[in-house]
């Protein structure tokens, strides 16, 4: 895939485009009612609860962020002369608000999520944080969900690795062996864990691979059966404009 696409070329534009307009309303529902419960019942509601009220709304957004690249790749594809300049967006701001979406599955799963950050300043990359929301989400999810209950996740964010930031995603999980991670990234591949009680259609990593290298990133996996799993992500520094 050459451009910033988010999408597989499975799917027609036209489907891209009804599925985005039949799920802008009912999203916007969600938005629109999360958003008029703060501004009415603020005062009523306890803060833990308006808190959990911020959670669905930032979801939301999320999805409606999705939705809306869904239907500009489509269009991007439609109308092959327009070429619109790469979005840049700060890493660790995809980080963290990855890591606020999954806090609900991590703590359900007993999980411990924790983040190490090599500095605390912007990482600014290629790509939309909308897009390195999306590679962090499915992750994690990996992460959390072929872990034992009660495991540590962690996270560790550098910047600058030769021109590259570096995400890596580590677990302490069931791992995988080299004949699995042959098949890994191959859609609707579940390397036999259909019965083990995760649910999944084996989608995310195939869809992971192809977010990260649109933005010109690649995506590395170490597993060992029982040793656990690391996935490092390699996403390029945004390069600033000479007239900037
Ligand atoms: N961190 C991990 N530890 C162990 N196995 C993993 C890990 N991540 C992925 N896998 C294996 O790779 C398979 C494919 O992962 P992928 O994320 O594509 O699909 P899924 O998690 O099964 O479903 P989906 O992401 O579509 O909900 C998984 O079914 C699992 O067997
Ligand atoms: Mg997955």
């Amino acid at each position: 895939m050459s451009t910033h696409d988010t999408t597989t070329a499975a799917v027609s534009p036209d489907d891209l485009r009804m599925l985005q307009h039949e799920l802008r309303a009912p999203l916007n529902a969600v938005l629109g009612f999360s958003q008029l419960i703060k501004a009415t019942q603020r005062a009523h509601l306890p803060e833990r609860v308006l808190h959990w009220i911020e959670q669905i709304e930032f979801a939301g957004q999320h999805m409606l962020h999705v939705i809306e690249a869904l239907g500009a790749a489509a269009e991007r594809r439609h109308d092959a002369a327009a070429h619109e300049p790469m979005p840049t967006s700060d890493l660790l701001r995809a980080v963290q608000g990855a890591i606020r979406m999954m806090r609900l599955a991590a703590a359900q799963a007993g999980a411990q999520v924790s983040l190490c950050a090599e500095v605390g300043r912007p990482i600014l990359v290629m790509g939309s944080e909308t897009t390195h929301r999306q590679v962090l989400i499915n992750l994690l999810s990996n992460a959390i969900k072929y872990s034992p209950r009660g495991e540590r996740v962690s996270i560790e964010i550098a910047g600058q690795r030769s021109g590259h930031a570096q995400v890596v995603i580590r677990d302490r999980g069931i791992g995988m062996s080299a004949e699995q991670m042959a098949r890994l990234f191959t859609p609707y591949e579940r390397l036999g864990r259909e019965a083990s009680g995760a649910s999944g259609n084996g989608l995310g990593l195939y869809l992971t691979k192809q977010l990260v290298e649109s933005v010109g990133g690649t995506l590395a996996v170490e597993s060992q059966p029982g040793g656990g799993t690391s996935v490092t992500v390699l996403v390029p520094m945004a390069v600033k404009s000479a007239a900037a």
